[in-house]
C-alpha cells in the first residue's frame, strides 16, 4: 500500500490553525459524502472492505488506530494529529481500534452510502482478492 498517509498542509498564525481539504486537490477524488464517529468507546469498528468507494479518514481530535489490509500487506497505524489522513482505497480491509474517548473521526468518501458496495466477510473479501489475482 503506497502513500496512504497524507500531511495535509496546516496554516497557523496567531489566531489557531486552519486545514483545508479540496476534492480533486489534496483529496484525490469527488466528495460526495461527509460523515463523522463521535461519543466512542472502546469497541472498535469497520472490520468491512468497499468495492469501489474511496475514502479520506482523518482524527478532528483524539486518536485511534487502524489496520489496514490489502489482502497481501497488513499494517496497523496511529492516526493522532489532525492534519494527517489516511486514504482507503476499493479492496483495503479496515478496521479502527483503541478510540481515545474524545476521538472525532471524519471520513471524506468519493460517493453515496450503499451497502451493496461494503464486503462485510473477510473470508469473501480474500475469496475476492485472490479471484483477482
Ligand atoms: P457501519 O458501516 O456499521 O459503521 P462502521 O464502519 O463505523 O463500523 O455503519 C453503522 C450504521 O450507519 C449502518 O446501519 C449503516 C449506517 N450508515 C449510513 O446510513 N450512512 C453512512 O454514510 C454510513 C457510513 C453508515
Amino acid at each position: 500500500m503506497k502513500n496512504f498517509i497524507t500531511d495535509f498542509k496546516t496554516i497557523s498564525d496567531s489566531r489557531g490553525a486552519l486545514v483545508a481539504l479540496e476534492g480533486n486537490k489534496n483529496i484525490p477524488f469527488d466528495i460526495k459524502r461527509v460523515y463523522y464517529l463521535h461519543s466512542l468507546n472502546s469497541e472498535p469498528r469497520g472490520f468491512h472492505a468497499h468495492k469501489e468507494l474511496r475514502q479520506m479518514a482523518l482524527c478532528l481530535n483524539g486518536s485511534c488506530d487502524m489496520i489496514l489490509d490489502d489482502g497481501v500487506e497488513k499494517m496497523t497505524i496511529k492516526i493522532d494529529s489532525r492534519s494527517q489522513g489516511v486514504l482507503i482505497e476499493p479492496m483495503v480491509w479496515h478496521e479502527m481500534h483503541n478510540f481515545s474517548p474524545d476521538c472525532i473521526f471524519l471520513v471524506l468518501a468519493s460517493d453515496y452510502y450503499d451497502e451493496s458496495d461494503y464486503i462485510r466477510d473477510y473470508e469473501q473479501f480474500k475469496n475476492l482478492i485472490n479471484n483477482n489475482r
